[in-house]
């Protein structure tokens, strides 16, 4: 039993390092198979996706470690084996973008299909296709994708959806494809222009990242690198909802407010007060939120991925907020959990109608997710009593030591692994 015990009730008061963002390092890794050679990665998470992504990593051939508290060697000869297995694969679908880099160094790539989520279906129809306008032949083979190329060519990508992972898989593959690639309608995340910037670093030639439209020159040979990952925004979102649950005043060190403005104008809208800081960001909530209405955008719209964070503030903020998940219909599990702390929420297909109460109070709930979890955990801050939080496993994917960095800044929060 893996469990987080919260009691609500404490201010947070103080300073809290926001780590190397997740989504973004796990394709930084994935990115290493385009080239042998030694890799540094600074600022990396220790999270349990982290270790699986590594374990992928040494499967296929690598030499991975920690060389210090947040940093990461990855080393590696010119033979890999370009095999993603089930076992691994199942554990975790950011495993489905070392397709792409495979198939561009190796020619060929076998990645388990990854099944759906707790979200509901996860389907990869834009990572096959873009690949094969980059000349790819795939196949489904007793559940795995079996991909082949006799050499990739600069091709014109249009995602028919900015799909996070169908970008970072069509870009590292075209990286090393002949000719010029455009990727139209990509996504746009900040983890998407750090992935650019490590493949540049490593002598790619990239242009665009960050904006709709990606230009990719192919190069012909890229070089290991040494790179810092940018700072995890989620992580830094459930930091902010903290403070708007519990009230106080923190300064979130490394956070980028640009990457993250949407997010911070409407919790000003609730009203916390957050503005960028030279370390970082500031926020400060001393008084009772107000209920908004909120929508989920692909970047820079607001992220699906604070939307539970999001409900969280709802559940015990001042009027009723609707919410509207526009990514995933089926990202709504964690509702049930926070019903169990007296919160009062509706959903209906992917809305939800959260009528906010003066108080939640402490009670058992379980994670489903990583951010279902990290929004049960903000959820317990503010509530009446204690709340055991079970199958933490799920937060410990994405979150470095949020118990840690909880109690530092005045939460009354333990871990109990028994
Ligand atoms: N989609 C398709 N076909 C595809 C790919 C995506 O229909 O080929 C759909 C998805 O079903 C979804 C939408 O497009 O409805 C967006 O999916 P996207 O591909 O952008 O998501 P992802 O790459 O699978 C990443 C993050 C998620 C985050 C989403 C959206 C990683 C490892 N995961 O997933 O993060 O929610 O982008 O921003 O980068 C998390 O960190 O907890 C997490 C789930």
């Amino acid at each position: 039993m893996d469990r987080i015990i919260v009691r609500g009730g404490e201010r947070l008061e103080g300073t809290i390092p926001i780590g190397g963002a997740k989504n973004s390092v796990l394709k930084l890794m994935a990115a290493t198979t385009l080239a042998e050679g030694d890799y540094l990665f600074h600022n990396v998470p220790r999270i349990s996706d982290v270790a699986w992504m590594a374990e992928l990593l040494e499967t296929m051939g690598m030499t991975v470690g920690w060389v210090g508290d947040h940093d990461l060697s990855i080393g590696h000869g010119p033979d890999l084996v370009p095999e993603a297995p089930y076992e691994l694969v199942e554990k975790m679908r950011a495993s489905i973008v070392v397709l792409g880099p495979l198939l561009a160094r190796y020619g060929r790539a076998t990645v388990a299909m990854p099944g759906g989520d707790d979200f509901g279906s996860r389907p990869i129809d834009m990572h096959l296709q873009s690949l094969e306008d980059l000349g790819a032949v795939i196949e489904a083979e007793h559940g795995n994708i079996v991909a082949s190329t006799d050499g990739l060519r600069g091709a014109a990508i249009l995602l028919e959806f900015p799909s996070v992972g169908a970008t970072e898989n069509a870009l590292m593959a075209a990286v090393l494809a002949k000719g010029t690639t455009t990727i139209d309608n990509a996504a746009r995340e900040p983890e998407i222009a750090d992935l650019a910037a490590l493949l540049n670093r490593m002598g790619g030639n990239v242009v665009g990242a960050g904006t709709s439209t990606i230009t990719i020159e192919g190069a012909d040979r890229l070089e290991a690198v040494e790179h810092t990952v940018v700072p995890d925004r989620i992580e830094a979102a459930s930091y902010l909802a903290a403070v708007g649950v519990a009230g106080g005043e923190v300064i979130l060190e490394g956070a980028r407010h640009d990457h993250m403005a949407i997010l911070c104008q409407k919790l000003g809208q609730m009203g916390m007060r957050i503005s960028p800081d030279t370390n970082g960001i500031w926020a400060m909530c001393r008084k009772r939120l107000t209920s908004i209405d909120i929508s989920t955008l692909p970047y820079p719209g607001l992220a699906t991925d604070y939307l539970p964070l999001c409900v969280a503030m709802l559940a015990a903020a001042d009027g009723v907020g609707i919410v509207t998940e526009n990514l995933f219909a089926g990202r709504f599990k964690y509702v049930d959990e926070l019903a169990r702390m007296g919160a009062d929420i509706r959903t209906e297909s992917h809305h939800a109608v959260v009528r906010g109460v003066d108080r939640l109070s402490g009670a058992p709930v379980r994670c489903h997710d990583i951010r279902a979890g990290a929004a049960l955990l903000v959820a317990g801050l503010g509530a009446e009593g204690e709340t055991v939080l079970s199958d933490v496993h799920h937060i410990d994917r994405g979150y470095d030591d949020i118990v840690a960095k909880l109690s530092a800044v005045g939460a009354s929060i333990v871990r109990r692994d028994d």
